[in-house]
């Protein structure tokens, strides 16, 4: 096999809501990838905007880090080949009512912000993410 990458996933307050963990999950680990870590947290609002900062001035980021510290969340860090790309794949499209059947969010959802779950879009969103979800070892 070829060098594992890693990336996170993060099921959203509307997957967990809906009791979607399993099925998620369980998808990423029949394609073959592992679970590395595993958490169920409720982010705080000050988690929820260093998680996304990324969007921080966007005029949707209100309304994300609102959702997204609404209820537990639970974060997965998937290992396996060429993991970033592979993972989004199976996540599908962002506009979940457009994500193709046989996605997760084509085959549970409809929303956009309310979108199941989140997957890292690189490896430098990866290292961020993680250490904003699970904290940084050692720091
Ligand atoms: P996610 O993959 O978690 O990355 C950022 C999230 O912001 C995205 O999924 C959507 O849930 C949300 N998002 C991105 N663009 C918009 C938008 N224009 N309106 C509402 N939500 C958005």
């Amino acid at each position: 096999m070829s060098a594992a990458e890693e990336t996170l996933v993060v099921v959203k307050p509307d997957g967990v809501r809906r009791g979607l963990v399993g099925e998620i999950i369980g998808r990423f680990e029949k394609k073959g990838f592992v679970v590395r870590e595993l958490r169920m947290q409720t982010f705080s609002k000050a988690q929820a905007e260093k998680f996304y900062s990324v969007h921080s001035g966007k005029p949707f980021f209100g309304e994300l880090v609102a959702f997204i510290s609404s209820g537990p969340v639970v974060g997965a860090v998937l290992s396996g080949r060429d993991a970033v790309a592979t993972v989004r794949r199976m996540v599908g499209a962002t506009k979940s009512w457009e994500a193709a059947a046989g996605t997760i969010r084509g085959d549970f959802g409809l929303g956009y912000t309310d979108n199941i779950i989140h997957a890292s879009d690189s490896a430098e969103s990866f290292a961020h993410e993680r250490a904003a979800f699970f904290g940084n070892p050692g720091g």
